[in-house]
């Protein structure tokens, strides 16, 4: 996982909970890495695991709740880090349907270590995307808050239905978007 989604959690952390919440993260023993981690650095996504579940025993917030808002805060760090990856793109359901082929395929030109799920999307009409998720890690819950923070970016109104694989209900789902005018 690339070090840049490292940062921007504990950024999250420090800006919505404290920099002493932070730290406590950061102090984990059982932490891969020992809790130094750099934008630009290569690691395996075990610890940011880790991370959440000590912050939602922390907080009392259930992970499944803590990660999409993270997700949401995630995307606008990443709007801001690469904003090429929106330019010219004006509302949601385009920008969403250009993730695997557009988005992440830039990802991975620049990050050839960069490991990323692979997106399946289907556009049935103007105001309804399909997209099948799938990846080697667990992080249906990320992808609903990175969706979530596209939607505040475009600034639009939607509604998703989440249906998560019966087998591996954190590697793979479909998510049914529908876009209200
Ligand atoms: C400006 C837009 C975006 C950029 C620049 C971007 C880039 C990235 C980067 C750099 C990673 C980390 C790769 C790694 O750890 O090696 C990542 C992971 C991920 N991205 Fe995106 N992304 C964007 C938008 C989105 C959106 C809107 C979604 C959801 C529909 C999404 C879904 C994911 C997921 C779920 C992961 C975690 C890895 C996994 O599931 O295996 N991304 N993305």
């Amino acid at each position: 996982m690339l070090g840049v989604v490292y940062t921007s959690f504990i950024e999250m952390v420090e800006e919505k909970f404290s920099p002493e919440v932070a730290d406590q993260l950061l102090e984990n023993p059982q932490l891969q890495y020992g809790g130094i981690y750099t934008a630009v650095g290569s690691y395996e996504h075990h610890d940011i695991i880790r991370m959440a579940v000590h912050l939602s025993e922390i907080s009392g917030i259930p992970a499944d709740d803590l990660v999409p808002v993270f997700g949401e805060y995630l995307f606008h760090q990443l709007v801001e880090r690469y904003p090429q990856m929106v330019d010219g793109c004006d509302n949601l359901l385009d920008f969403l349907q250009g993730i695997e082929t557009s988005v992440h395929t830039q990802v991975r030109a620049l990050y050839p270590s960069a490991q990323l799920p692979r997106f399946e999307c289907i556009r049935e009409d103007s105001n309804h995307l399909t997209m099948h998720y799938e990846s080697k890690r667990p992080f249906v819950n990320l992808a609903r808050g990175l969706i979530q923070g596209a939607a505040n970016y475009f600034g639009q109104d939607y509604q998703v239905e989440v249906i998560r694989s019966r087998e591996t209900a954190d590697n793979k789902a479909s998510f049914y978007i529908t876009t209200t005018i």
